[in-house]
């Protein structure tokens, strides 16, 4: 019998199988998606800023090396996450302009400070470990061009933990100052990574329509945990303290639990008055203004290349 597009896009996910930029799909699953997709893509381009800041004072040759690589992976990851949202008809433009405009959100994590290169390896370690836990997810999620992106990513972003996991590792087992600075980096980054993965799941409000539609396949608390389960045998590994005295593990479920984590700072950034909020978005509007020359430069670039008569 014929079936309405709603009834073709239901089947579609009921069957697990992936809704491509061409076919129909309810109007409030593609913001849904434009909303996390650009949201993602803000968050990778924000997320240059702590480490790009460091490449100057990176400790060898070989160290300011990787983490050139590093911060220019994630600039890759916001140009592939902007492109998957603009096959769901979002402009790069508008999505930009609200960025600037102080109107799109980006991930909390970026508005904290990276004091000392100890920050290099917490932030490689934690904060793009969190950001693996979280997009592994992804990539089962029922978007293709989003999923297909993830896979991708995820690579990048697993070579990026060792990375830190590594600088921590040496400063851990180097000199006492240099062990206490690994720490101190640790103790710093380690909640507001926890955050990460947005607000608990009774508080947060589009975690059960995005996990029908599966564009979120694990719900928030869910992958928080398996964060923490991940972590705690890497502390160790690493010699460093896990800074969560009420951490606990739950025999009935067999999983890590956090302790309490203070959500009134959570809601101090997402309402744009963390740390670093203001400077990070100073710095990136400029970075924006500074790069004019090069968009006009490739926008005569391609118009040549059209007017240019066929050979
Ligand atoms: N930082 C900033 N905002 C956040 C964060 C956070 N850590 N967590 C949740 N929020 C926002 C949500 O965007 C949402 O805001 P909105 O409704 O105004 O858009 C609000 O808080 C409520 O949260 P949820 O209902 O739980 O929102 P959602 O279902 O979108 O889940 C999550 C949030 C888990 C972050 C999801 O959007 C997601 O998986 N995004 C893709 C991954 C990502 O963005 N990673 C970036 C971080 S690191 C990196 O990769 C460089």
């Amino acid at each position: 019998p014929p079936r309405d597009d709603q009834q073709v896009f239901d089947a579609l996910i009921e069957a697990d199988s992936r809704v491509e930029p061409r076919d129909w799909m309810p109007d409030a699953y593609r913001r849904t998606l434009v909303r996390q997709i650009s949201q993602h893509a803000h968050s990778e381009i924000i997320g240059m800023q702590p480490e790009a800041n460091w490449i100057t004072r990176a400790p060898s040759l070989k160290r300011k090396a990787i983490l050139i690589a590093k911060v220019q992976d994630e600039g890759g990851h916001g140009l592939y996450l902007y492109s998957a949202a603009q096959t769901l008809g979002a402009s790069r433009e508008d999505m930009l302009d609200q960025l600037h405009a102080g109107k799109a959100r980006y991930s909390s994590i970026f508005n904290y400070p990276a004091r000392t290169w100890a920050d290099m390896g917490a932030i490689g370690w934690l904060v793009d470990g969190a950001a693996i836990c979280n997009q592994v997810a992804l990539c089962r999620t029922s978007y293709g061009p989003y999923a297909r992106a993830m896979v991708r990513i995820c690579k990048e972003e697993s070579f990026h933990q060792r990375q830190g996991f590594e600088i921590l590792l040496a400063l851990s087992r180097g000199t006492e100052e240099q062990h206490q600075m690994a720490q101190d980096a640790v103790d710093r980054w380690y909640r507001p990574a926890l955050m990460m993965f947005g607000p608990p799941d009774a508080e947060s409000p589009n975690s059960r329509q995005s996990m029908a539609w599966k564009i979120k396949r694990v719900s928030n608390d869910e992958l928080r945990r398996r964060f923490v389960g991940m972590c705690v045998p890497q502390f160790e590994a690493l010699g460093l303290t896990m800074p969560d005295p009420e951490l606990r593990f739950d025999e009935e479920t067999g999983q890590w639990e956090p302790g309490p984590i203070d959500w009134d700072e959570f809601h101090e950034i997402l309402a744009g008055r963390g740390p670093l909020n203001a400077e990070r978005m100073r710095r990136r509007r400029a970075a924006h203004d500074e790069g004019a020359w090069v968009r006009d430069a490739a926008a005569a670039y391609a118009r040549k290349q059209t007017e240019r008569p066929a050979p």
